[in-house]
């Protein structure tokens, strides 16, 4: 055998035995969890044969516990570069075959370069998580690597995109790196987030619960809000990555692509998706996608804080980010989860040059001692924070009710809106008929032969008066008032004008946000 078959030979040897992971044994576990191996993850989100990896031969340098005599395989994490939909990306992906997936110091190594990489070279990145968590063996050297990823994943923040998903476990202080990312893909009866798992409540409240109860994958997308994207399987996930990327620009400094146009299809009619009468409910996201691209739309956080709508679209080939208000859920009424979800989200569109598309139609803020006592004020204030700060072009169509706060609130011309266009059916009003008309002529009504008839009388002249999109146009705060059938020509109009926008804020280190 020449030298150098030797050396191929050896080098062959070599990877192929880290290859096995935690061998078959642990293998076979993982699948018969339903789950897949870290490997075939990366493979099936990247492009075909697009995985570049590194660090494959990292050993971790832990002595105690016995650790010395352990040898594992990449110290239970892949890391690499690839690409999806040709365009590319940073990824790694913990092996939970391999000692749990654990982060011991090496481990965190691995992470924190791939995570160099790709704020350096300005690309996604993209994290799988399955770990059972700090290493235990490695002490603080474990709670170090996870302190040196939380900087990173800060960091990086609004420069690139940053994607976690969940596919097993994420305990303990693991859970917040992903609370960093942009987004957060779970699927489900596969992915557990948790700060404490079901033992440490048992021992320390005496409550029984098991893991898919206190942090499974339904739960963080319907109850806490720290899942954006649900899915089945992980095939379902995985396609729902490639999808979100094809909306977002790879860094803050990209505009977003711009495809091919086409018109939204027609089954969605928008001139009869919204009823006239100001109390009956629809689905706004058929509004949305009346006004798309081929109706195509990826909604975030979809089962969470239903009574907003957040997403993407593209108008006339290009990117656009949809806040809009649910009248299906609670009116559509502004609370302190619907503030965080839309506050986050404009701030999302806003660090990478998204425009954003308002659609509004609520009733205002929830009331209520729940609301009040839960921080409505500070809560509800983000939103204002975050459309005031946004430079993106910035579009609002008032559809029919904007009320009160909820005015201000949703992209006002007072928030600096570029275009604020009403419909014909849109009531601009500190509140709505009933409630104005109780207060502001409660005395007549009181002192009236038939109250009724009185308050009824008042609610119409209220009506008249207020309950249309005239008053505010004539201020020049509804810049245009516009049938349902224009509203996507009219969006289109002021995208193109707007695509470079330019102002000038003051200068300072950053703001203080009402987090
Ligand atoms: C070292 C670990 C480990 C850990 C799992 N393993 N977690 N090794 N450190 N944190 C090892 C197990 O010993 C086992 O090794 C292998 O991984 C598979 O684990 P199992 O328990 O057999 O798997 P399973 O039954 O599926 O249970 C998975 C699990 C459980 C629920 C995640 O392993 C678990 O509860 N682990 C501990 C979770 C935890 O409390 N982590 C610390 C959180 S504190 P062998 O050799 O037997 O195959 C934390 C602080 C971070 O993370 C703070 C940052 C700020």
């Amino acid at each position: 055998m020449s030298l150098l078959s030797k050396k191929l030979s050896e080098y062959q040897e070599r990877k192929a035995k880290i290859l096995q992971g935690g061998g078959d044994k642990a293998v076979a576990k993982q699948i018969a969890m339903g789950k897949l191996p870290a490997r075939e993850r990366i493979n099936m989100i990247l492009d075909p044969d697009s995985f570049y990896e590194y660090d494959l031969f990292i050993k971790h340098d832990a002595r105690e516990f016995g650790m010395e005599n352990k040898n594992l395989s990449g110290d239970g994490v892949i890391i690499g570069t690839g690409t999806i939909n040709g365009r590319p990306v940073a990824i790694y992906a913990q092996d939970f075959t391999v000692a749990g997936g654990s982060l011991g110091s090496m481990h965190a190594k691995k992470i924190t370069k791939i995570m160099d990489y790709s704020l350096k070279m300005r690309i996604p990145l993209i994290g799988i998580n399955d770990s059972g968590g700090a290493r235990i063996q490695e002490g603080v050297n474990s709670l170090a690597g996870y302190g040196e990823i939380f900087y990173r994943n800060t960091l990086a923040s609004g420069v690139i995109p940053q994607i976690s998903v969940i596919l097993g476990p994420c305990a303990g202080g693991a859970v917040y790196s992903p609370a960093l990312t942009d987004y957060v893909f779970v699927v489900d009866k596969i992915s557990k987030m948790f700060i404490t798992g079901p033992e440490v409540i048992k021992s320390v409240l005496g409550e029984e619960i098991d893991m898919e109860s206190l942090g499974g994958a339904k739960v963080h997308c319907e109850i806490t809000g720290n899942a954006h994207f649900f899915a089945h399987t992980e095939e379902e996930c995985f396609a729902q990555i490639k999808k979100l990327l094809s909306f977002i620009p790879a860094n803050n400094t990209e505009k977003p692509q711009i495809v091919k146009s086409s018109e939204p299809l027609k089954k969605y009619k928008i001139e009869h998706i919204v009823p006239a009468d100001p109390t009956a409910p629809y689905d706004v996201r058929n509004v949305i996608r009346a006004l798309t691209d081929n109706s195509d739309f990826i909604e975030v956080q979809e089962m969470w804080a239903q009574n907003i709508v957040i997403g993407y679209g593209r108008i006339g080939g290009r990117t656009v980010g949809f806040v809009a208000n649910q009248p299906m859920v609670l009116a559509g009424v502004l609370d302190c989860d619907s503030s965080d979800k839309a506050a986050r989200f404009v701030r999302y569109c806003d660090a990478f040059g998204i425009p954003i598309v308002t659609l509004e139609d609520m009733p205002g803020y929830l009331p209520g001692v729940d609301q009040e006592h839960a921080g409505v004020i500070r809560h509800g204030a983000k939103l204002l924070y975050a459309y005031s700060e946004a430079t993106v072009p910035k579009i609002t169509i008032i559809l029919r009710k904007a009320y009160g706060g909820g005015y201000i609130a949703m992209n006002s011309r007072h928030m600096r809106a570029d275009f604020v266009f009403a419909w014909p059916t849109a009531e601009i009003a500190v509140m709505g008929p009933e409630g104005a008309a109780n207060i502001i002529f409660r005395k007549e009504i009181m002192e009236a032969e038939d109250p009724d008839k009185m308050r009824k009388q008042k609610v119409e002249e209220y009506k008249e008066k207020f309950a249309n999109p005239y008053v505010a146009a004539s201020k020049g705060y509804v810049d245009s008032v516009i049938t349902p059938k224009e509203t996507r020509k009219f969006i289109l109009h002021a995208l193109n004008i707007s695509v470079n926008k330019s102002i000038q804020t003051p200068e300072k280190k950053h703001g203080i946000p009402p987090f």
